[in-house]
């Protein structure tokens, strides 16, 4: 199923004071959605921003909010984020026992689910769960950080949820976060993914809208 590209820049890479800003002019560079990145300093190795950060942002663009939760637990904040605009909001497979739960639960808030997976989950860890979900974020670099390097590993586990997605007939869509650039954008999509987490390489960058059209594929 061929669904077209969407860049989703991750807010993580861009300068924290003046965050109202960058979402702005990051949407009028041609953001498709805005990747928000909620680190717990438990979960994974560095704390970000939460729920209150968000519902702050959220008039600043109409874009829709992809909310990436790198926290355990998880399901004690789903609705605060629901409440503060998340669009999608998307828990780690690793996060806690209880997935199928905290799927449930963020369709009941009326938003779109999406599952997580580290680079050490295999793709099979989400096959009991495809049908709940609308996104599944493959992680091409360790969790908690910007700025690390792309982890080619990962393209064979795209390339098998690629085929187990397709196997369904739904429109789910595969997400990767991490280290993606004008340089390794072009292997992802080849592998599989139809949407692109970029933090470094839009935020790093001298002008958003050249680096976001620089990872959309030609023609
Ligand atoms: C990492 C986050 C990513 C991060 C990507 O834990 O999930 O979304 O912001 O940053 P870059 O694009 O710099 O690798
Ligand atoms: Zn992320």
């Amino acid at each position: 199923m061929n669904q077209p590209i969407v860049i989703a820049p991750s807010l993580l890479a861009s300068d924290f004071a003046r965050l109202g800003e960058e979402v702005r002019t990051v949407a009028a560079a041609g953001a498709d959605w805005l990747h928000l990145d909620i680190m717990d300093g438990h979960f994974v190795p560095n704390i970000s921003f939460g729920p209150m950060v968000v519902k702050a942002l959220r008039a600043a663009a109409a874009l829709p909010f992809d909310v990436h939760l790198m926290i355990a637990p998880t399901d004690p904040f789903l609705a605060a984020f629901a409440e503060a605009g998340a669009d999608h909001i998307c828990v780690h497979v690793e996060a806690g026992p209880h997935l199928h739960r905290s799927l449930q639960t963020i369709r009941g808030l009326g938003k779109l689910a999406g599952v997580a997976i580290n680079p050490a989950t295999p793709a099979e860890a989400i096959a009991p769960v495809l049908d709940m979900i609308d996104l599944v974020n493959v992680m091409t670099v360790n969790p908690g950080f910007g700025g690390q390097k792309f982890l080619p590993s990962q393209l064979e586990k795209i390339a098998t949820l690629r085929r187990m997605i397709d196997a369904t007939g739904r429109a789910i869509r595969i997400e990767v976060d991490g280290g993606i650039t004008a340089a390794t954008a072009p292997d992802a999509i080849a592998a599989g993914a139809d949407t692109l987490v970029a933090g470094t390489s839009v935020f790093g960058a001298a002008d958003y809208a050249a680096a976001i059209a620089s990872m959309r594929p030609a023609g």
